[in-house]
Parts: structure tokens; C-alpha cells; sequence
């Protein structure tokens, strides 16, 4: 069975007593309702552990926004795979198009990552997506299927399984601009295809995929009820509790 999620990336937002009280209304919003999904956050590290004090009854999963290739030592800014585990923390994002952006991600480096991930069992939500310079010259499929096989395809069906895959077209990221349900359909549908000549349809089918990229309450119903859309990797959205919840309700 796939995994219905909303998952909100706080990206570099919120002072420490924002953060407090947004993830105190959050718990309270999840220990009233029964969400028909899972939620996570991913705040800034600076808040992990406060996170995992907030969120006892693990009402709300808590996810690193990013995480170190390298396992320890003297890799200044970094936080390791044994930090989050040691937290508690259920996972971690990997791959997100602003640290491919600003920061030189690639996808050999997210195939690192993502086995550190698995390895110390936390659940690593792996982000690809075109620019739009690549969707308008055609080349979207193709950017979307080396990502996803350089940064996955080495892992056993296993391993793959427990991989959330978080498909984020550039081009709508931040920028009030949707892919249409259809387009975020169609490729969501490519990388479950891609996935079953894998791995087998049986090993796609239970790939969690989320969409992500402007997702707004008056948006996300529509296209959380595509066939193979599991849910949303919320930005600026996540940031408002009301937006949020409005956000999680259409799972309800
Ligand atoms: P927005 O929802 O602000 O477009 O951000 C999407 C995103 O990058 C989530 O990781």
C-alpha cells in the first residue's frame, strides 16, 4: 500500500518562536483530527530536536531539510545520517532543486545519500524535476529518468520501497505557477513506469510519489486525486497553519 502524504519544507523560514508556536498548532491540529495522511515537517535543523520534543506521539513525522555525504568529522555546516537517527528523526529530504541550485547538487552525490539514508533506516524523500528551460525544449522525460535512475536504481526492490520520490518541476517551485493535475499525472505515471521495468509493477505500485511546486489549499485536492499523485511536498503553503490543515483535509 502507498503512503498518503503531506509533508511541508520550511525551506530557511521562521524564527525559533514562530517555529515553536506553528508546530504546537500543528500537534494540536493532528491530535484532534484523523488525518487521511501521513504529515510530516522538515524545519530548519537549528529546530530538529524541538521538533521531536513537540511532536511526542509522532502526530506529525520530523525530516531534516538535507543531509551530509560524508558519515563524520570535520565537514563544518554538516549534519550527518547518525545525527538525525540519533534524534529520532523519521528522514530526511534529498535533492531538493534549490540545493542543486545553489549548492551543486548532483544526482551521483543524492545516490550516496540516499543509501546512508536506508541504511541507518530513515526514510529518504528523494526530490527531482525539470527546469523550464528543459520542459520547453522537450526534455523533460529524459531529465526525469536519469535522475531517477543515477540517484535510485541502484537500490534492491527492498530499499526502493521505502524511497519517497518527490516530483518538484522547477519552474513551479515558489513561483504561484501549478503543473496542471495532468502534467503531474503524466509524470508521476512515467516515474511509476520507470520504476515497475525496474523493479516490477508490484515494487512501483507501493513507491510513494508526491508533487510538489505551489501547492495551495484551492489546488491540492485536485490534484492529490490524480491516480498516481500519494500527496504534496509543501513549501511556502506549509508555513501558514490554516493553509496547512486545509492542505491535509484534502485526504478527508
Ligand atoms: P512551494 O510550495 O513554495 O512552491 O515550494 C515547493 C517546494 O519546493 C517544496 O519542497
Amino acid at each position: 500500500m502507498r503512503r498518503k502524504i503531506v509533508a511541508g519544507n520550511w525551506k530557511m523560514n521562521k524564527t525559533f518562536s514562530e517555529a515553536q508556536e506553528l508546530m504546537n498548532q500543528l500537534s494540536t491540529y493532528q491530535k484532534k483530527h484523523t488525518s487521511g495522511c501521513e504529515v510530516y515537517i522538515a524545519p530548519p535543523s537549528l529546530y530538529l530536536t524541538a521538533a521531536m520534543d513537540i511532536f511526542t506521539q509522532h502526530e506529525v513525522r520530523v525530516f531534516s531539510q538535507e543531509v551530509s555525504l560524508h558519515t563524520e568529522g570535520a565537514f563544518t555546516g554538516e549534519i550527518s545520517v547518525d545525527m538525525l537517527s540519533s534524534i529520532r528523526a523519521t528522514g530526511t529530504l534529498i535533492g531538493h532543486s534549490e540545493r542543486r541550485q545553489y549548492h551543486g547538487e548532483t544526482d551521483a552525490n543524492c545516490n550516496k545519500k540516499v543509501k546512508l539514508a536506508l541504511d541507518k533506516g530513515l526514510i529518504p524523500i528523494y526530490c527531482n524535476g525539470e527546469t523550464l528551460e528543459q520542459r520547453k525544449s522537450g526534455q523533460h522525460f529524459n531529465v526525469i529518468k536519469d535522475q531517477t535512475e543515477v540517484a535510485l536504481f541502484s537500490l534492491t526492490p527492498d530499499e526502493i520501497k521505502k524511497v519517497v520520490i518527490a516530483y518538484e518541476p522547477v519552474w513551479a517551485i515558489g513561483t504561484g505557477e501549478t503543473a496542471s493535475p495532468e502534467q503531474a499525472q503524466e509524470i508521476h505515471a512515467y516515474i511509476r513506469g520507470l520504476i515497475a521495468e525496474k523493479y516490477g509493477q508490484e515494487v512501483a505500485d507501493e513507491v510513494s510519489i508526491l508533487y510538489g511546486g505551489s501547492v495551495k489549499p484551492d489546488n491540492a485536492k485536485e490534484i492529490f486525486s490524480k491516480p498516481d499523485v500519494d500527496g504534496g511536498l509543501i513549501g511556502g503553503a506549509s508555513l501558514k497553519i490554516d493553509d496547512f490543515t486545509a492542505i491535509i483535509k484534502a485526504f478527508d
